[in-house]
């Protein structure tokens, strides 16, 4: 698949974000294809054949269409937590920061986080926060949330042996895990595992279209054919219900078709841009973190602020993303080809080699 080329980026590289890719030519034909009808009604054949492809690769019964992420997430939080109970997770986790408190206001419940590394996932993490059984005393653990790949940790791929220790764990006391899965082809690719492995191992699966993917808009939520019915309700409640969304679905159809194993190049690109940084600046980057289609940069390390840096790259027609006073995050997408990649090395790695001058 190619990029756009009715409206190309502006920037000479844009690394700010998977989520800004615009659909090609070839996708956009196809949206302009699809069938529709009038989803609430659940008439769209086109977001039928979506959900029926998803829920088969994530290996579930079921699966429901979503405007974004975060409301298939928080469809999630909302099926297995009861007002007063909690989830818990690790405090880089999407759910927890960048959902601006959305468990709270939409389910009533609260949060509890432990710290990772990276956003790593350990089941031992997981099991020493959990409280089931407490009765009147305290809050409840009512489900465990595991990213994968991790955002904020770096694009960080999640263990299949550790996602299934703690599924031992959480049968045993009682409590659901949800994937955020917005990255989790990312997770298959660099990883060889299914997204059917990681994806039976919990009870409701969330994956973005429009992140790597390349399709505009869209989220699926999977999981059991009784939980999809009672989230279809909870999204229509959430502002969520669509009608003719087969146009959407069919970008999500052509996504999954021509879009998932060419992720390997955006790992490849981050993988040869990291190596370039790590080379020029030892130190910025950590080569044993760059796992997928994230980089982190500790600029701190070269003398910069993470604002000046960002400053300057995007100067020189760069974007890219503070995550920190002294970290800045890369991230690689279809609309960065090698070319793009060899001018953000360019960029980068100069700025690297000369902190700026008080
Ligand atoms: C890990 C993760 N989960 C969920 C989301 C939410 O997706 P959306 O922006 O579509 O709500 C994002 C968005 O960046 C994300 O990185």
């Amino acid at each position: 698949m190619t990029a756009a080329t009715t409206n190309p980026s502006p920037f000479k590289a844009d690394l700010l974000s998977d989520t800004l890719t615009r659909p090609s030519d070839a996708m956009r034909a196809a949206m302009a294809r699809a069938e529709v009808g009038d989803d609430v009604f659940g008439e769209d054949p086109t977001l039928r054949a979506l959900e029926e492809r998803v829920a088969d690769l994530l290996g579930h019964e079921a699966a429901l269409f979503t405007p974004s992420g975060s409301m298939a997430n928080q469809l999630g939080v909302r099926l297995h937590v009861r007002q007063g109970e909690e989830l818990i997770g690790d405090s880089l986790a999407h759910v927890v920061r960048a959902e601006l408190g959305a468990a709270a206001v939409l389910s009533g419940i609260s949060s509890r986080t432990w710290v990772s590394e990276r956003g790593r996932f350990r089941a031992d993490d997981a099991a020493a926060l959990m409280i089931t059984g407490a009765g009147p005393y305290q809050v409840c653990t009512a489900l465990v949330i595991v990213e994968n790949t991790h955002n904020f940790g770096g694009g960080t791929v999640q263990s299949l042996d550790e996602i299934r220790r703690a599924r031992t764990v959480t049968r045993e006391r009682g409590v659901a895990m949800h994937l955020d899965g917005a990255r989790l082809f990312n997770a298959h690719v660099a990883s060889g595992v299914s997204v059917g492995d990681y994806g039976r191992e919990f009870d409701t699966v969330s994956v973005c279209l429009s992140k790597g993917l390349g399709a505009p808009v869209g989220s699926v939520l999977a999981g059991s054919a009784d939980a999809m019915a009672e989230s279809r309700i909870w999204r229509k409640r959430f502002g969520g219900g669509m009608r003719q969304a087969g146009i959407l679905a069919a970008a999500g159809l052509f996504a999954l078709e021509h879009n998932v194993e060419r992720l390997a190049d955006d790992h490849a690109r981050a993988r040869r841009a990291a190596e370039a940084m790590a080379e020029v600046a030892p130190g910025s980057v950590d080569l044993a973190t760059v796992e997928t289609n994230i980089v982190i940069v500790d600029v701190a390390a070269a003398g910069w602020t993470s604002a000046a840096f960002v400053e300057a790259a995007l100067a020189a027609g760069v974007r890219t993303y503070a995550v920190g006073p002294g970290a800045v995050r890369l991230v690689w997408h279809l609309d960065v080809d090698d070319a793009g990649t060899d001018v953000a090395i360019d960029v980068l790695t100069a700025l690297l080699r000369s902190a700026p001058t008080a």
